[in-house]
C-alpha cells in the first residue's frame, strides 16, 4: 500500500525528529476523517483521496531543508523546499505523474490558502489546522465565541468548521 510506503519514507526522512513524524501522521488521521464526511455531505463532488492523504503524509517535508538551508522553519521556506524533496520520495514509489504533480502543487502552497482551489487541496489544508489549531492558540484562554471565530476564519470546507467546534469548542456551547 502506496500510503504506509509513504510513511516509512517520512519517517527515514525525519529520522529522529519524532515530533514531525507525529505530526504529519495525526494530520493524515484528520485528513481520512475529512474526507469520509465530505464524501457524505457532498456525493458527487470531485475529491482525490489518495492526493489528499498521501499529500497529509508529505505536507511539511520541506520542514527539514528549510531549517537547513534558511535556519528558519517559516512557512514560505518549507512552500519551497517541500515540493522537491516530496516528488523524489514519490518518484521512487513510482507514483503517477498527474497525481505527484498536484500533491507537490497542494504542498508549495499549504501555508498560502487561496491560490489552490480545489477540493483536495482544502480538505488537507483543513486537516493541519484541525492539528495546529490548539498547538497555536490557548484555546483554553478563549471564549467559545473567540473560538467559532477563529473556526470561521480559518477553516476553508464547512466540514472543516464543523470538525474544529466538535473537538475545541466547549461541549455545552456545542
Ligand atoms: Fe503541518
Amino acid at each position: 500500500m502506496v500510503k504506509s510506503r509513504l510513511i516509512a519514507e517520512l519517517k527515514t526522512y525525519f529520522a529522529d525528529d519524532q515530533k514531525r513524524i507525529n505530526h504529519a501522521l495525526k494530520v493524515t488521521e484528520f485528513a481520512e476523517k475529512l474526507i469520509i464526511r465530505f464524501k457524505q455531505k457532498y456525493p458527487s463532488a470531485n475529491i482525490n483521496e489518495q492526493i489528499i492523504i498521501y499529500s497529509a503524509v508529505l505536507h511539511d517535508i520541506g520542514i527539514k531543508n528549510a531549517e537547513l538551508k534558511y535556519n528558519s522553519s517559516a512557512g514560505h521556506y518549507q512552500e519551497i523546499e517541500g515540493p522537491p524533496v516530496a516528488k523524489k520520495i514519490m518518484q521512487s514509489l513510482d507514483i503517477d505523474f498527474e497525481m505527484m504533480d498536484e500533491i507537490a502543487e497542494i504542498i508549495g502552497h499549504h501555508h498560502s490558502p487561496g491560490k489552490v482551489g480545489s477540493n483536495n487541496f482544502k480538505i488537507l489544508y483543513d486537516a493541519d489546522w484541525l492539528v495546529n489549531l490548539p498547538d497555536i492558540y490557548e484555546l483554553n484562554a478563549c471564549t467559545s465565541a473567540e473560538i467559532q471565530t477563529k473556526i470561521d476564519k480559518i477553516f476553508l470546507t464547512e466540514i472543516g468548521k464543523e470538525l474544529a467546534a466538535e473537538l475545541y469548542l466547549p461541549a455545552e456551547k456545542n
